[in-house]
């Protein structure tokens, strides 16, 4: 079937949906010319209209506050969902799905939670649901691992997703300061949400993660069974710990096969070695490290959200389910996300994983504290790569002790940890952290 003149349907018209109505009604001759798929936008829903939006020119009659005028009309070939959330999207994601229409979303809890419902629907009415949106903002990160990396094992993959806590901890590490003054100040400037709780606690990037490890390895691991930590614990005593022994901290994301084809899922905050490619990414920006047995370490870097940058990764989503309705690519469209097919690889669970830890304690300054230490950890075959210890602390008489690890298993760093914790000597709250060396770059 082809068909010229494909009609676009909004549901929500907030930051992201206002730079694709831009970009449809401002550019739709560029995208017929370049990318040989004529676009129209020809409605909008949103449950409160706006009278007004600067730079956007829409068509009498484009908007509604009624989403079935989008989800049920019969003119409307591909719907794109924006409202965010996970109820109201679902259903009526899969009422269009239902109506034929090619789906195009960036919401990456929706997809999370019900991907595979919503990949299976879609298969069965052979239409696509493409999400490029949902992960990295404008870095195309979804289409090179189903399309362009599809003859790859991934070994690994390393991301800097989350913008909100790469600005704070990159500011943490340019400044003397401490987390609750850069969040506030994150805030202020925008960068951060009125509730950044999803953001700092690491629960975005994990839904994120998830949606790239089930294309890496096609694995649709439960969002629970993830080791998620976020960043609200890092100080800036750590940040200054971290570059004495050569280390930037960030918040990583990492999807790693390991040597028993098991696949590491988790998000938590991360040394990196401070001459890496990924230490180096600053600001708000994200990046993504891929490893493929084949292509071998590639990197991925640019704006993970904002109007316009989220807004290129929905439209370039919205012309190839044009591409597929006027027959360029067929109907048919595979999502490489595998509804059906048994992984051949099983999720690690933490306790298993195998890493270098970084720990800070807090401890009295007097004989024979690092023996005991160092003690608990050799009996948990925890062997101490290096340690650095501060003078005491005037008021308390309390030192600084950071120590770290050769590889080690998470179980038994958890269990000497708890061991270490009850120790006399040990007076403060005790920071752990995992270290990643072989980022590749
Ligand atoms: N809140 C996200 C971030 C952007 O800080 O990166 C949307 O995914």
């Amino acid at each position: 079937m082809s068909k010229s003149n494909i009609s676009v349907g909004l549901l929500g018209w907030g930051t992201v949906g206002t730079g694709v109505s831009k970009i449809l009604s401002g550019r739709s001759d560029f995208i017929s010319q370049h990318a040989g798929v004529e676009l129209r936008l020809a409605k909008i829903a949103k449950r409160t209209l706006p009278a007004f939006r600067d730079g956007v020119d829409i068509p009498d009659g484009c908007l509604t506050t009624d989403p079935s005028e989008v989800v049920d009309n019969p003119e409307i070939d591909i719907v794109v969902e924006l409202i965010g959330g996970v109820t109201d999207s679902r259903n009526l994601i899969g009422k269009a799905i239902r109506n034929g229409k090619h789906v195009v979303t960036a919401n990456k809890a929706l997809l999370a939670e019900h991907g595979r419902e919503l990949f299976r629907l879609a298969d069965e009415n052979r239409v696509s649901l493409n999400f490029e949106a949902s992960t990295a903002g404008g870095i195309p990160i979804i289409k090179t691992l189903r399309e362009s990396f599809a003859a790859n094992r991934i070994q690994s993959l390393y991301g800097i997703i989350n913008g909100t806590c790469n600005f704070i901890l990159s500011q943490m590490h340019e400044g003397d300061v401490d987390f609750e003054v850069v969040l506030k100040e994150a805030q202020a400037k925008g960068y951060a949400e009125a509730d950044p709780t999803l953001d700092i606690e690491g629960h975005d990037a994990a839904q994120k993660l998830l949606l790239l490890t089930a294309l890496a390895y096609g694995l649709n691991a439960p969002s629970d069974h993830l080791h998620v930590e976020g960043i609200t614990k890092i100080t800036q005593q750590d940040i200054q710990y971290a570059r004495e022994l050569g280390y930037v901290i960030k918040l990583l994301a990492i999807g790693k096969l390991n040597s028993a084809d098991r696949v590491e899922i988790r998000v938590h905050p991360t040394l990196l070695p401070t001459q890496s490619l990924l230490a180096n990414v600053g600001g708000a920006f994200n990046a993504v490290c891929v490893i493929g047995d084949a292509v071998g370490p590639t990197l991925f870097y640019g704006q993970g959200a904002g109007e316009m940058p989220t807004a290129s990764a929905v439209v370039a989503d919205i012309i190839d389910a044009g591409k597929a309705i006027s027959g360029e690519r067929g109907a048919r469209v595979s999502h490489a996300w595998q509804t059906d097919a048994k992984p051949d690889v099983s999720l690690c669970p933490i306790d298993d994983v195998e890493t270098r830890y970084y720990v800070r304690l807090v401890v009295q300054d007097k004989p024979g504290v690092l023996a005991q230490i160092s003690s608990v950890l050799g009996a948990h075959r925890i062997s101490i790569a290096s340690v650095i210890q501060k003078e005491r602390y005037e008021t308390d008489e309390t030192a600084s002790l950071v120590i770290v690890t050769h590889i080690a298993t998470e179980k038994n760093m958890q269990f000497a940890m708890k061991e270490i914790d009850a120790l006399n000597v040990v007076t403060g709250e005790s920071q752990l952290i995992r270290i990643e060396e072989e980022v590749a770059f």
